[in-house]
């Protein structure tokens, strides 16, 4: 059917105002034009921009092809989110305004067309496309027959306009990582030389707008296994490997030290090995809150809360390894099923209810990797567990701040928590929550990801600039006097962004800390 025949069978139909984004080289920064389109409920979204060419601006720039989610050229986001404008449909829309936007991280060629080469540039060494023939004659990549596997991909590029690492480095594209994998999966390419093995993150903003559900998260680990296998790791990367293989901790630091910060807690806290009846919750303390100094603070509050809430709560102390899931997904899955080893058989010799931990990495190994080898336990992220029971706090104080919240990655994308922190940061007195651009199921990640905690020296030098300093500075665009966080990674990640950025009057505080605080326990009461 013709573009005219289509828009004279729609034309019955009900009506629709799209804003559309426009730009033409020359311009400095996007202007938005309203088009009423007509539509059925047959109608996508690519055949509404198709209309507004026709009827009303033959000048508005958009591409597509196949218009049935084969080609992957139409990519466009709507309201912010990554969609094919072919398969999405004009009356599944949200209510409310509706904004088309090109796709970012690519540069724009106009309106809503951008492009795509260089991403393809990043494609072609993994051997997905055929070497251009120098003698006229056609042949295939060497490999490239080996990689059947790579079929789902529709080199759209969704997922490089979603991908935090492509917003501060123009040169990743995951699309290339996923080609990558699926050549060296064949041993038909190496990866060695190619540092953008270590910088995603494992954040999932992929996995959530990619059209054929490729999961990096999956495909990132099992390429790095590789990679480890081979005795490929960066030195900063292995030296964590080596530390928590040694002290089951990625610090290095002295387990016997693990339950130091207790002591000035200010209440009781049972160490399971000096007093092993049985206890309700067991505190499961992970690395950063048991031996960072900003951790320590966090576990010190959340230790008084506990504590002031009459909760039965004894901890592992010396006995506590780390649950090593950020180093499964660094490629070190041999030390993530040694650790978690020693972990099933120290929490066998106690008795417990549930395990509540601070830690989103963590809790992710605890809830979606130990029940695949047969543990299960009953497991909160600490957010879950004082949710219920804010209603029975009693607070001391008001603390009268304008507080923005980042989901942590682990805790929000990859186990669909984003309602616990919320529901706790607005029953304190006197918080303003306000809410960044980027945030619950499009939060932007802090880097701090499937090891990237641990490769700052290798990352830094490919982005322009840190994935923690571009989320402060979006918190700071909020106008907000703390930036709330409930992931150990994220204290001194932001803590030192907001240095870094020249943003020192942003307070970054664990949601515990500011419970503690208003619940007239901590230092800063
Ligand atoms: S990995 Fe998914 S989102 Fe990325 S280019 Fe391929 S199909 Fe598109
Ligand atoms: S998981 Fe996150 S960092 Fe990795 S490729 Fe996907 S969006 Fe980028
Ligand atoms: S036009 Fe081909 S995927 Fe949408």
């Amino acid at each position: 059917m013709s573009a005219v025949e289509q828009l004279a069978e729609t034309e019955a139909g009900q009506t629709r105002t799209l804003r559309v984004s426009r730009w033409k080289p020359g311009d400095t920064l996007p202007h938005y034009e309203e088009f009423t389109v007509s539509y059925d409920e047959r109608t996508a979204l690519v055949e509404a921009l198709r209309q507004i060419r026709l009827r009303e601006d033959p000048s508005l720039m958009i591409r597509h092809s196949c218009l049935h989610g084969s080609c992957g050229t139409c990519g466009v986001r709507v309201n912010g989110r990554e969609v094919l404008g072919c398969l999405t449909q004009v009356a599944d829309l949200p209510p409310g305004p509706v904004t088309v936007e090109p796709l970012e991280n690519a540069p724009l060629l106009g309106d809503l067309v951008v492009d795509m080469a260089p991403a393809y540039r990043r494609i072609e060494p993994a051997g997905l496309f055929p070497v251009r023939p120098t003698d006229g004659v056609s042949r295939p990549a060497p490999g490239v027959k080996q990689l059947t596997q790579f079929q789902d991909c529709l080199e759209c590029g969704l997922c490089a306009s979603a991908c935090p690492v492509s917003s501060v480095d123009p040169g990743f594209f995951p699309a290339a990582l996923w080609a990558a994998a699926a050549a060296v999966e064949q041993r038909g390419a190496n990866l060695s030389e190619d540092d953008a093995l270590w910088l995603c993150t494992t954040c999932a903003n992929c996995l959530r707008v990619c059209p054929e559900g490729i999961d990096m998260t999956q495909v990132m680990p099992a390429i790095r296994e590789v990679a480890v296998g081979d005795g490929r790791v960066p030195a900063e990367l292995q030296d964590v490997f080596e530390k928590s293989f040694r002290y089951g901790n990625c610090l290095g630091e002295n387990p016997r030290r693990r339950h130091a910060w207790t002591r000035d807690a200010g209440v009781d806290v049972r160490v399971l090995p000096n007093d092993p009846a049985p206890v309700d919750v067991l505190f499961y303390v992970e690395d950063y809150w048991s031996y960072h100094p900003r951790g320590q603070t966090a576990a010190r509050a959340f230790a008084r809360i506990l504590s002031t809430l009459g909760v039965d709560f004894g901890i592992l102390g010396p006995e506590e390894k780390t649950l090593g899931d950020s180093q499964r997904l660094a490629g070190e899955k041999g030390l993530f099923e040694a650790l978690m080893d020693d972990v099933v058989a120290t929490l066998g010799r106690y008795q417990f209810n549930r395990i509540v931990t601070p830690d989103p990495h963590g809790f992710n190994a605890l809830v979606k990797e130990y029940p695949k080898r047969g543990h299960q336990y009953q497991v909160l992220h600490y957010t879950q567990f004082l949710a219920p029971l804010v209603d029975r706090i009693d607070w001391k104080k008001r603390l009268d701040v304008t507080v923005t919240f980042h989901d942590p990655c682990y805790l929000g994308r990859h186990n669909g928590e984003y309602d616990a922190p919320r529901r706790l940061l607005q029953a304190i007195p006197g918080v303003r929550l306000v809410e960044m651009g980027r945030c619950r199921e499009n939060g932007y990640c802090c880097g701090g990801g499937g090891g990237g905690m641990w490769l700052d020296s290798l990352t830094k030098d490919y982005m322009s600039e840190r994935l923690s300093e571009r989320r402060v500075r979006e918190a700071a665009a909020t106008g907000a006097d703390v930036l709330a966080v409930c992931c150990p990674y994220e204290v001194s990640l932001f803590e030192d962004a907001a240095k870094s950025t020249g943003n020192d009057h942003l307070a970054v505080r664990d949601i515990v800390e500011l419970i503690d605080e208003a619940m007239g326990n901590g230092a800063g009461a």
